[in-house]
């Protein structure tokens, strides 16, 4: 049974082989129905949503099958009964589960009962829906990823700062984090990334100087100063993260064509300034849509690999 619960549940070729199909899927978005039927997933989420949601909703509806979007605060899960006995439910309901929860351990728990493909649709740790999203759009605006140079500006302790970490790095790219002392990467993530780097033809480093990392980007990466559960902390992290706020400076430090991704929500003149996000090299309308695909992608693949 495959799950995709962290970045590094795709080997490199299988990470191409997705995003090949998600570009397929993307030029002709009703043809392929592997969830005729309709097959249900199920569709989960412990934390707030906006693209996560719509975008899965939409994307398996598209791929034939039903959307069971179950309301989290009714089914509780891990409290009213166990992650466990929830996944062998929800198992015997739906073909596959995708889920935004807490901590890893818990989306590992629900993979390990499920009976079904479990998707991590974001943990405190990972975000690889989105990330594989993201390298769809690089793909699509700047063509083959192997070499190029993804820089990641902000918490690269988040999940965002992991996923773009291991993604970058099973593709090839050579991705450079930049972060305020006390927010670098888990070192085993970043040991995990340099390991799958150094099969791939990449890097992957944490570089403490914002315009140092930025310089000769081709693509320039940001997200939210104050991830979900963190939002007790906003006063000391926005004074923390201001030098690493996205704006024209750091934007004139990448390369002359060089694109701007941000996987929302945003929040003008914080981590990215309106002139940035609002501006020509800002692709994250793209890169919002594109999570339909990369998901439809996701999903028809893993149920094609349900035996292995
Ligand atoms: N980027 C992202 O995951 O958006 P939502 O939190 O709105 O789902």
């Amino acid at each position: 049974m495959r799950h995709f619960l962290r970045d590094d549940d795709l080997t490199p070729a299988e990470q191409g082989a997705v995003l090949e199909l998600a570009q397929r899927m993307k030029a002709a978005p009703y043809d392929a129905k592997p969830l005729a039927g309709p097959r249900t997933v199920a569709v989960l989420f412990d934390k707030p949503t906006l693209r996560t949601q719509s975008s899965f909703a939409a994307g398996i509806a598209e791929l034939g099958g039903f959307p069971m979007v179950i309301d989290a605060n009714l089914a509780r899960v891990g409290v009213r009964e166990s992650i466990a006995d929830t996944a062998r439910v929800l198992g015997r309901q739906a073909s596959a589960i995708v889920w935004r929860t807490f901590d890893q351990s818990r989306i590992e728990e629900m993979a390990a009962n499920a009976g079904v493909p479990v998707v991590n649709a974001l943990t405190d740790q990972f975000h690889p829906c989105q990330t594989l999203a993201d390298l769809l759009t690089v793909k699509e605006h700047r063509g083959d990823l192997a070499g190029q140079t993804l820089v990641f500006l902000g918490d690269a302790a988040s999940n965002m700062g992991h996923s773009y970490l291991l993604a970058g790095a099973l593709a090839g790219m050579h991705v450079r984090v930049s972060a305020p002392s006390g927010f670098a990467p888990d070192p085993a993530v970043l040991a995990r990334a340099q390991a799958i780097a150094a099969q791939t033809g990449g890097s992957a480093s944490v570089v403490a100087d914002p315009k140092a990392a930025a310089e000769g980007a081709d693509v320039l990466a940001t997200d939210t100063w104050i991830s979900m559960g963190k939002e007790e902390q906003e006063a000391e992290r926005l004074s923390a993260f201001l030098p690493w706020q996205l704006g024209d400076d750091l934007l004139a430090a990448a390369r002359d064509d060089a694109i701007v991704l941000h996987c929302l929500p945003a929040y003008r003149g914080k981590e990215i300034t309106a002139s940035v996000i609002d501006g020509p090299r800002s692709v994250v309308w793209d890169e919002a849509e594109n999570r339909r695909h990369a998901q439809k992608a996701l999903l028809a693949w893993l149920l094609e690999h349900t035996d292995e």
